[in-house]
């Protein structure tokens, strides 16, 4: 049984991510298992793909939503 996981894009920063995660490779290897931590969405990110606060002396701008693209 899996857990569920959340991921919750907030306001002018990171995806925050509750649970736990496996990242695996292109063979399904599991690299690193993770719970509940931060992915950037910024690109300011010295830590990529994890979020370290960069985005805040960024002055990163993003909505919250996070659906499809409407044209
Ligand atoms: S979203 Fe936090 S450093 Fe990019």
């Amino acid at each position: 049984m899996s857990e569920k996981v959340t991921a919750q894009v907030r306001e002018n920063g990171s995806i925050r991510i509750t649970g736990t995660v496996d990242f695996v490779d292109a063979e399904g290897n599991v690299l690193e298992t993770k719970e509940n931590f931060s992915l950037c969405r910024c690109g300011h990110s010295a830590n990529k793909p994890f979020c370290d606060g960069a985005h805040k002396a960024a002055a990163f701008i993003a909505p919250t939503y996070a659906g499809p693209v409407k044209a």
